[in-house]
């Protein structure tokens, strides 16, 4: 026997036992015949068995996590990563030394989206690709997008070790800032990635709060390029047949009802608006309080606005949040003379969305006048649709979870991610996995999972998150 075929065989001989387990143990036979058409070769009678075949290397990627957290500018166990900066870059050089060590031909694009390459037999043919992102907004966890990376790399290291023979490529993905902390656009990579030519247009101008640009940034992480090279990033018709993205779910649910894996139907519409105000400012003794125009109580008041438009919709499904509120100049005795917000606001619903992102705007103008101060910015930059799953995506997660015996869930995704724009250009779907409260938090609270130095994932429901993407970009990529 070639150790190929010796391979094979182990890898069937674990599909079998999931398959035979899902089907309640008693129909080898039925089981037998979908591994053959699910594996497009025939079953053998197998050799070691499942318990050596597919198991994943739990310690070794708590490893990686561990030490990718490393690469952070604010103190452990917190995580601050922001794009090109000095620590991305090592983040960068930590991914790709994993993807060389796994054989798998790497690439990146104009602005660093890394891309891991398994040719598969007939590499013609549209890939699978799955992936996430690695930067982490300031102060945030080590699992968010991380796992999504790391761990589809340990799928792709399960499967090599299974002796999984891929036709149709399989690519693992690093997102280029999927957080939009440095030049406020969220899903950066992916974004260009899905071909919008108003972003290649922007991201020639943008600059961040230091006016730090783009093209400037990049070129100091080793991304030098001219803006026409922006376009390059769009992908070419049907480079993926699917996507798929393993992520903590960052939310409550599967936690709360004791599930180990969440198949997402659909991700969530974003949006962000940023908005300034400017009155005269001066000193904060010598004006009286009848003759300011304060920008800064502007921007409280429109604070409160958002909230209260939000909790107006009726629907719990509606979410505002105002993250970011900067004065002009911030000094104790001066009146604030231009204020700063940047408010994000989502729902599954776009509608929704949209009708409260039109009060906030009127809010934003009758604050203004009734406050005597200019309203010198209301933009918004971006207000993107949702996102639905491809349906045969789904099956094949759900298809892979059953094969694996494990309970799962179909839900929606609140958080955005790469996903959103990958679902433009691919079928698209999201394998979520628990996400705790955290252990060691100061103030535990039943509903913040992320975005937060506690955020936790454990090795046990990243191992079947690992195991459940692997067998699902297996299948895929046999189709
Ligand atoms: C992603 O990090 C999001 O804000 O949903
Ligand atoms: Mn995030
Ligand atoms: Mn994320």
């Amino acid at each position: 026997m070639t150790s190929e075929t010796k391979a094979s065989r182990v890898l069937l001989a674990f599909l079998l036992v999931g398959a035979a387990a899902a089907a309640g143990g008693h129909d080898d036979a039925v089981a037998r015949r979908t591994m053959e058409e699910f594996a497009g070769f025939p079953a053998s009678d197998g050799g070691e068995g499942p318990s050596t075949a597919f198991r994943v290397d739990s310690e070794g990627l708590q490893r990686q996590i561990d030490e990718l957290a490393s690469f952070s500018d604010s103190p452990a166990p917190s995580v601050t990563r922001i794009l090109y900066s000095d620590k991305d870059v090592q983040a960068r050089r930590y991914i790709k030394g994993i993807m060389n060590q796994l054989g798998l031909a790497v690439r990146e694009d104009a602005v660093g989206n890394i891309f891991g390459r398994w040719e598969g037999s007939e590499a013609v043919l549209g890939a699978v690709g799955t992936g996430s992102h690695v930067d982490a907004i300031p102060f945030s966890g080590k699992y968010d997008g991380v796992v999504g990376v790391l761990g589809a790399l340990e799928a792709i290291s399960l499967l090599k070790r299974s002796g999984f023979q891929p036709k149709r490529s399989l690519d693992v993905i690093m997102f280029t800032s999927e957080e939009p902390t440095r030049f406020g656009i969220s899903c950066l990579g992916s974004r260009l990635m899905a071909g919008i030519e108003e972003l290649a247009q922007s991201l020639r101008k943008v600059v961040d709060n230091q006016n730090v640009s783009f093209l400037d940034a990049a070129e100091s992480a080793g991304y030098k390029m001219h803006p026409e090279d922006l376009q390059s990033v769009f992908l070419k018709k049907d480079s993926y047949s699917a996507f798929i993205e393993l992520h903590i779910e960052q939310g409550p649910i599967l936690e709360k009802e004791g599930i180990p894996i969440g198949i997402v139907t659909a991700i969530a519409a974003p949006a962000s608006i940023t908005v300034e105000f400017e009155g005269n400012g001066g000193h904060a003794g010598a004006v009286l309080m009848p003759a300011r125009n304060d920008a800064g109580l502007a921007a409280a008041e429109l604070a409160l606005a958002v909230e209260k438009h939000v909790l107006e919709s009726g629907s719990i499904d509606t979410v505002g949040t105002v993250g970011i509120l900067q004065l002009h100049p911030g000094a104790i005795n001066s009146i604030p003379s231009k204020s700063h917000l940047e408010i994000d606001v989502r729902d599954i619903d776009e509608k929704r969305r949209n009708d409260v992102i039109e009060k906030i705007r009127r809010s934003a103008t009758e604050i203004s006048k009734n406050r005597g101060v200019v309203l010198s910015e209301f933009k918004i930059i971006n207000q993107d649709p949702p996102a639905l799953s491809d349906k045969s995506v789904v099956e094949a997660m759900e298809f892979s979870a059953k094969q694996l015996n494990l309970e799962y869930k179909k839900m929606i995704s609140r958080a955005y991610h790469d996903s959103l724009f990958m679902a433009r250009v691919s079928p698209m779907g999201m394998i979520f996995i628990p996400c705790y409260k955290g252990l060691y938090s100061i103030r535990p609270s039943p509903f913040s999972y992320s975005h937060k130095p506690e955020e936790y994932a454990s090795p046990e429901d990243m191992a079947n998150g690992v195991k459940v993407l692997a067998l699902t970009m297996a299948k895929l990529s046999l189709e």
